[in-house]
C-alpha cells in the first residue's frame, strides 16, 4: 500500500502543525461544535484561524507553541497519594503532532518500584452493587509473617483489578464456584510480610458461580505489593504482584477500546491475547482504560469473559472498564457489574442499568471519569438520553469537587463516540447523545480529552470548545469499520466537524492530519505518557509481523 503523503497534504500538515500548537477554545454554544471548526484538511487552516488561544493565557490569538507552557515536568504538587498541583480549569490543551515513524516504545522515567513500606492497609469493603454478604474489618488474624506463596489452594476465576478511588486504593473482583461464601484478600509487602487482610462482598453470579469484590486502602505510592485472594478465608490463591502508581512525576497508562471478545470467533480472542501481551510487556503501565465492549454477546456468555481475562494482565495491572452496548447487563449471565469493582460508582438508581456504571478516580495528576453511554438504544426516548446526560454532568461535577486543585487533566472515557467517522457516526443513539447535550457537557465541564470507541476505527479531533475527542480502533481484530467516505466527502454532517481526516482515493488510504489511517483490522492500543502538563499519545498497532507505534497517530497535548 502506498503510504506516501501527497505534497498538498504535507503542506497542509505544516499548517496543521502550526495551528494545532495553539490552545484552542472556540465559542461554546449549542452542541459544542462551532460552524467554523475544522472539517477537512482543506479547511483546517481557515477554521483554525478562528480559534482563540487558550484559556487564561491572555495571549489573544497568539500561539505559544509546543512545550512553552509552564510544564510541571516532574513537579506536581504534594506528596499525598492524590498529588498534584493546579486544577485544569483555567487552561485547555494545545495539540502538536509528532513525527511518528515506527518506533519501539521507550520506557520512561518513574520507576514503579520502590521498597515497600509497612503502611498498614486499612480494611474496607467494596461498594458492591448488589447483594449479600458484607464487609469491613479484618478477616482472620493478620499473623506475623505469613509470606511467600505456600502453594495454590484456591484459584479465582477471571480476577480483575480495578483502579481504586485514588492510587491509595485498589479494587478487586473475581468469580469462584459456590463452594465458598466469603471474600478475603491478603496484602503482602515486597518481601512477603503480611500487611493486612481485608474482607469483601459476594453474591450469586451466573448459575453455579459467585462474584466477589473487595477493596484495599492506604496503599503507598510507587510501591511493590503482593496479594492473594480467598473465598473461604482458609484456602488462598497464588500471590499476585501489584505495584502502585507514582503519586507525582511522570507516569503512564494505556487506552484501548472494543476488544469485543466473541466466543465463536477465535481471532477475536487470539488477537486480543497478543495485544494484551504487548501491553503487559510495556514498561510502567499503571493501568488500562478500556472504552467499552469488552465482550460481544449482549445476552451474556461467560466464555467471552473468560477469554477477555485469559491473558492474565488484569491480575497485575488494573483495568478501568467502561460499559459498552455489547457488554451484557440485563440477563443474569456474565453481567458487566459482576466482573468489575468500580471506584466511586454513581447511579441514579441501583436497579436501572441505564443509569449505572458511572464512576471516577484520581491517578496522579489526572482525574478520570467513566461514563456509561452503552446502555441506551434507539428505542429509548430522547428524554431518557437527557436524563442520562444530566446524570453524567452530575458525576463529573462531583468528581471535580472531590478532587479540586489536585489534578492537571480531566479525561472522560465512555463508549459511544460522538466524533467518529465510520459506521456508527450517525446512529440514532449517537445522534441522541449529541442532541441531549453530551458534547456541551464535555466543553462546559472543561474536559480536556474524551476517549471513546464503538466505531472501530481511529479518529482524533483538534480541540473543539477545548475538548480533544479521540475515537480508538478496536483492541482485537473482530471488527474493523472503514472510514465512511460520505462523511469525508460531503462534509455536511455536523459531527464530522473538527475531525481532520481525508480519504485519498488515488492511493486508497485515510489520513488524519499528518497521519495515515491504514485500512485494516489490525488491533490497536494507545500508550499515554503523562508528565505534569504534558500528555503524549502514541497509538500502537499490533501486527503479526511486529507491533508498530506512531504510524496511526502520535501527538502531544500541553497546557
Ligand atoms: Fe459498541
Amino acid at each position: 500500500m502506498n503510504r506516501t503523503k501527497p505534497i498538498l497534504a504535507v503542506a497542509i500538515s505544516i499548517a496543521i502543525a502550526f495551528f494545532s500548537s495553539c490552545s484552542s477554545t472556540e465559542n461554546d454554544n449549542g452542541n459544542g461544535v462551532s460552524s467554523s471548526s475544522d472539517e477537512t484538511l482543506s479547511s483546517v487552516s481557515s477554521s483554525d484561524g478562528n480559534l482563540s488561544s487558550g484559556g487564561n493565557s491572555g495571549g489573544g490569538n497568539s500561539c505559544s507553541g509546543g512545550n512553552s507552557s509552564s510544564s510541571a515536568g516532574n513537579s506536581s504538587g504534594s506528596n499525598s497519594s492524590e498529588a498534584s498541583s493546579s486544577s485544569n480549569e483555567e487552561t485547555q490543551p494545545s495539540v502538536s503532532s509528532n513525527d511518528g515513524s515506527s518506533s519501539s516504545r521507550v520506557s520512561s522515567s518513574s520507576s514503579r518500584i520502590s521498597s515497600s513500606s509497612s503502611a498498614a492497609a486499612a480494611v474496607s469493603s467494596s461498594s458492591a452493587t448488589t447483594s449479600s454478604s458484607s464487609s469491613s474489618s479484618s478477616a482472620g488474624t493478620p499473623t506475623s509473617a505469613s509470606s511467600v506463596d505456600s502453594g495454590t489452594k484456591f484459584t479465582p476465576e477471571m480476577l480483575a483489578l480495578t483502579p481504586g478511588a485514588t492510587i491509595a486504593e485498589l479494587n478487586l473482583a473475581w468469580y469462584s464456584g459456590r463452594e465458598g461464601t466469603k471474600t478475603a484478600v491478603r496484602l503482602f509487602n515486597a518481601s512477603g510480610t503480611l500487611v493486612n487482610t481485608v474482607t469483601g462482598t459476594t453474591g450469586n453470579a451466573t448459575t453455579g458461580k459467585s462474584w466477589h469484590k473487595a477493596k484495599l486502602t492506604n496503599l503507598t505510592p510507587s510501591t511493590q505489593y503482593k496479594y492473594s485472594v480467598s473465598n473461604d478465608e482458609q484456602n488462598w490463591s497464588h500471590e499476585y504482584d501489584y505495584t502502585t502508581p507514582p503519586a507525582t512525576g511522570a507516569w503512564r497508562f494505556v487506552a484501548i477500546a472494543d476488544p469485543q471478545i466473541a466466543a465463536a470467533t477465535a481471532t477475536s480472542y487470539t488477537s486480543w491475547a497478543e495485544v494484551a501481551k504487548k501491553i503487559k510487556e510495556t514498561e510502567n503501565v499503571t493501568h488500562v482504560v478500556c472504552a467499552g465492549d469488552q465482550v460481544d454477546n449482549m445476552q451474556g456468555d461467560e466464555k467471552e469473559w473468560e477469554y477477555f481475562f485469559a491473558p492474565g494482565i488484569f491480575s497485575n495491572i488494573p483495568v478501568a472498564a467502561i460499559k459498552g452496548n455489547h457488554d451484557p447487563h440485563w440477563a443474569n449471565i456474565g453481567k458487566f457489574e459482576w466482573h468489575f469493582n468500580l471506584p466511586n460508582e454513581r447511579s441514579a438508581s441501583s436497579t436501572d442499568y441505564k443509569s449505572k456504571y458511572n464512576y471516577y478516580y484520581l491517578y496522579n495528576n489526572v482525574l478520570f471519569v467513566g461514563l456509561n453511554t452503552g446502555s441506551l438504544f434507539d428505542t429509548d426516548q430522547l428524554s431518557t438520553y437527557n436524563t442520562v446526560v444530566n446524570l453524567f454532568k452530575t458525576v463529573i461535577t462531583e468528581a471535580k469537587a472531590a478532587h479540586a486543585g489536585k489534578y492537571d487533566w480531566l479525561i472522560v472515557v465512555h463508549h459511544e463516540s460522538t466524533k467518529s467517522v465510520s459506521a456508527h457516526a450517525e446512529d440514532v443513539e449517537v445522534r441522541n447523545y449529541r442532541e441531549a447535550g453530551l458534547e456541551t457537557v464535555m466543553s462546559e465541564q472543561k474536559v480536556d480529552v474524551v476517549i471513546a470507541g464503538h466505531d472501530h476505527t481511529y479518529a482524533r479531533t483538534h480541540p473543539i470548545n477545548g475538548v480533544v475527542y479521540l475515537t480508538l480502533k478496536a483492541a482485537s481484530n473482530l471488527k474493523f469499520y472503514p472510514v465512511k467516505k460520505s462523511l469525508i466527502t460531503s462534509n455536511i454532517a455536523a459531527h464530522s466537524k473538527g475531525i481532520e481526516i481525508t480519504w485519498n482515493q488515488e492511493n486508497d488510504y485515510y489520513q488524519i492530519g499528518e497521519k495515515v489511517i491504514i485500512n485494516s483490522s489490525d488491533p490497536e492500543y494507545t500508550v499515554i505518557d503523562v508528565n505534569g502538563k504534558t500528555l503524549n499519545f502514541d497509538v500502537c498497532t499490533w501486527k503479526s509481523s511486529g507491533t508498530k507505534c506512531g504510524d496511526t497517530d502520535k501527538f502531544t497535548l500541553t497546557k
